[in-house]
C-alpha cells in the first residue's frame, strides 16, 4: 500500500468511525426530563420545582433520584408504595441541602414552608 492510499484509507475510516458514533451518543444521551415541574405538596399546596436549575447546581442526579425513579409521578408512586414516607424527600433531600448550603454560606434555596408551597 503506498502512502497516498494509506492516508485516504485512514481518513475514510475515521469518518466512518466518527459517523457511527453519532447514533450511539444519540442513544446514550440521557433524558433530563422537564426543566420545570409542579410537585404534589399535599395539603400544604403545590411546589414549583426548577429541575434544570437543580441539575446545574447539584450535578449528581443520584442526590435526588436515589429515592425515586426518573419518571414523571415517581415521587408520588414511591410514597404510595410505602418506599418513601410523606415529607421524606422534602426534609431529607430538599430542606437538608438548602440548610447545609446556607450554613456553609453558599447560594441556597428556601427552608420556610410558604417559600416552597403555594
Ligand atoms: C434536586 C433534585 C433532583 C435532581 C438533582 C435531579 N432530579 Fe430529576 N427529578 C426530580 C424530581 C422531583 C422529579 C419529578 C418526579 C415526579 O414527577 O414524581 C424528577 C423527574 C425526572 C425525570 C422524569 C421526567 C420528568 O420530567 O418528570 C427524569 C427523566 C429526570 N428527573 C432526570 C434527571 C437527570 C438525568 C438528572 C441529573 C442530570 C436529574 N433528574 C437530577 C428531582 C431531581
Ligand atoms: C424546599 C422546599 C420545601 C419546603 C421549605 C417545605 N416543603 Fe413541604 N414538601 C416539599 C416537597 C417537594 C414535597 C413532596 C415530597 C415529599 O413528600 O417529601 C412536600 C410535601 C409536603 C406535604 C405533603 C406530604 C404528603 O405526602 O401528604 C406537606 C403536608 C408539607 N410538605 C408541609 C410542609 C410544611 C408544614 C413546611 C414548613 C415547615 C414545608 N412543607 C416546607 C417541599 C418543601
Ligand atoms: C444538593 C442540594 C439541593 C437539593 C437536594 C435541592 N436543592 Fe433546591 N436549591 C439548591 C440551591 C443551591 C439553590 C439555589 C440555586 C440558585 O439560585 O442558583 C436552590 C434553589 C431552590 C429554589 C428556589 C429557586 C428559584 O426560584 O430561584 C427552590 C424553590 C428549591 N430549590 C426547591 C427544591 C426542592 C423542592 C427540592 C427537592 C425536591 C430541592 N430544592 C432540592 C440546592 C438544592
Amino acid at each position: 500500500m503506498n502512502k497516498k492510499v494509506l492516508t485516504t484509507c485512514v481518513a475514510a475510516c475515521s469518518i466512518i468511525a466518527g459517523l457511527s458514533l453519532i447514533p450511539v451518543s444519540g442513544i446514550m444521551a440521557q433524558n433530563t426530563g422537564r426543566p420545570e415541574m409542579t410537585l404534589n405538596g399535599g395539603s400544604k399546596g403545590p411546589v414549583l420545582f426548577k429541575h434544570q436549575l437543580h441539575q446545574n447546581v447539584v450535578k449528581d442526579c443520584a442526590v435526588c433520584h436515589k429515592d425515586f425513579e426518573k419518571k414523571p409521578g415517581a415521587l408520588d408512586a414511591a410514597k404510595k408504595d410505602g418506599i418513601l414516607r410523606a415529607k421524606q424527600v422534602m426534609n431529607k433531600t430538599c430542606i437538608a441541602c438548602h440548610r447545609a448550603k446556607r450554613g456553609a454560606g453558599e447560594k441556597s434555596g428556601p427552608t420556610s414552608c410558604n417559600a416552597c408551597h403555594s
